[in-house]
């Protein structure tokens, strides 16, 4: 059993609480949250209006830091120097310094600390991850995020606007859809850039990060918090040399693949438990819209016998194309409170064995940080 700490109890301490609350091996013991009108109600937890109080009580083992970003670095690295274990919100810090001395003093403690990058812990990613690692795709060459996200909660007074606060939308929001890029790929970053638009001066609600990979990966992330909460998108769409994969919702629950498989990655996919197929058509029988009627086939579109197909100049042994879906069978709502439990469990399990290796690091966070930082600046010094 382990006693848990949050500090931070507005929308997402909330979530994370109920969600905690039906983990067997784990309880929240102390809430600490600066205005004390929302911690009312609250039954049979300790409450600390000042942060620092929570420190000091020895019930604690965990503390999760669910404050605005730019408090992060203060509170993690007080948390980390009296000996409490953390999980960090991300973003980790709202800029690198910030985020490098939060590692720093981990290092210094040596106690646990991850971050909360829930998509590492949903198991249709984890699928995706496995199936691009094992090769079944072919060479991921590119991954393309568009998210119109709601603006109605965010009033223009709200922390989430304050680039100093939050660190804008590609640090506070994006870094989430770039850590998934890198915990799918192990690409290693080449180059990066940004465009931005401001609506006025104190809202920058448009904004996108380019990221060049070596291998012939190329990612682009797409925000804008511009819409109302029912028309809100998200599209991520995974371009590899044998595979399109397209995921829906931010809390992605099932995505749409289409493939090229041969003998030695058919089964890969066909017995994977979320995978369920729709059509499966040789390749021989496959029509090539690319060459309209009248440019004649090409010489070896039509041979039965053909076993390979060329793609981003590489011969990959395949003759069948499927479709599909890889689907979780779950809601919204039961996905996303697996993943934030997963999440806790996971800095739990580095804590009872410190041989375990943590899902998201803060490594991954600094990564993601990184090149959210290098493209809002980019983004920002063109206007
Ligand atoms: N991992 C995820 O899926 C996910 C989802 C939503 C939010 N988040 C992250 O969680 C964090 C909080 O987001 P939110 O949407 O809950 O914001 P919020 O504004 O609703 O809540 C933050 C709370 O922290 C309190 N607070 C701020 N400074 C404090 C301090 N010094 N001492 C005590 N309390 C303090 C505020 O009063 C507020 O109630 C952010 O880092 C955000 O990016 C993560």
């Amino acid at each position: 059993m382990y006693n848990i700490g949050i500090i931070g109890y507005g929308g997402f301490g909330k979530f994370l609480h109920n969600a905690w609350n039906q983990l067997g091996e784990v309880r929240v013991v102390a809430v600490a949250e600066k205005d004390a009108a929302k911690m009312q109600g609250l039954d049979g937890v300790k409450t600390y209006t000042n942060w620092h109080d929570m420190l000091h009580d020895p019930e604690v083992d965990v503390v999760a830091i669910v404050t605005e970003p730019s408090t992060h670095e203060t509170i993690a690295t007080a948390c980390l120097e009296v000996g409490k274990h953390i999980l960090i919100e991300k973003p980790l810090a709202v800029n690198m310094a910030d985020a490098q001395k939060i590692l720093e003093i981990r290092d210094q403690t040596g106690m646990v600390a991850g971050i909360d990058f829930i998509m590492r812990f949903n198991p249709l990613l984890e699928a995706i991850r496995d199936l691009t690692q094992k090769g079944v795709f072919g060479k991921l060459r590119r991954v393309d995020v568009e998210n119109y996200a709601q603006d109605e909660a965010l009033l223009p007074s709200h922390w989430f606007w304050d680039i100093g606060r939050s660190g804008g939308i590609l640090v506070e929001h994006a870094v989430h859809f770039i850590d998934l890029v890198h915990f799918i790929s192990s690409a290693k970053v080449l180059a990066v850039n940004g465009l931005k638009h401001n609506r006025n001066p104190g809202q920058e609600d448009q904004i996108m990060a380019n990221v060049l990979y070596d291998d012939g990966l190329i990612a682009t992330h797409y925000h804008a918090f511009t819409r109302p909460g029912f028309f809100e998108v998200t599209k991520i769409k995974l371009a590899y040399d044998l595979a399109d994969v397209e995921l829906h919702g931010w809390i992605p629950l099932s995505a749409e693949v289409k493939a090229l498989v041969g003998p030695a990655t058919r089964t890969s996919l066909f017995e994977h438990p979320l995978f369920k197929m729709n059509t499966l058509t040789p390749i021989e029988k496959a029509s090539d819209e690319s060459r309209p009627a009248g440019w004649g086939p090409l010489d070896s579109s039509k041979d039965e016998t053909r076993k390979t197909v060329r793609s981003g100049g590489i011969a990959y042994e395949a003759n069948e194309i499927v479709q599909g879906i890889l689907s979780l069978g779950k809601t919204k709502q039961e996905v996303y409170i697996d993943c934030v439990q997963a999440s806790l469990l996971d800095v739990l399990a580095k804590i009872s064995d410190p041989n375990h290796n943590l899902t998201a690091p803060l490594e991954a966070g600094l990564v993601s940080l990184g090149i959210a930082v290098t493209a809002s600046d980019s983004a920002r010094s063109y206007v």
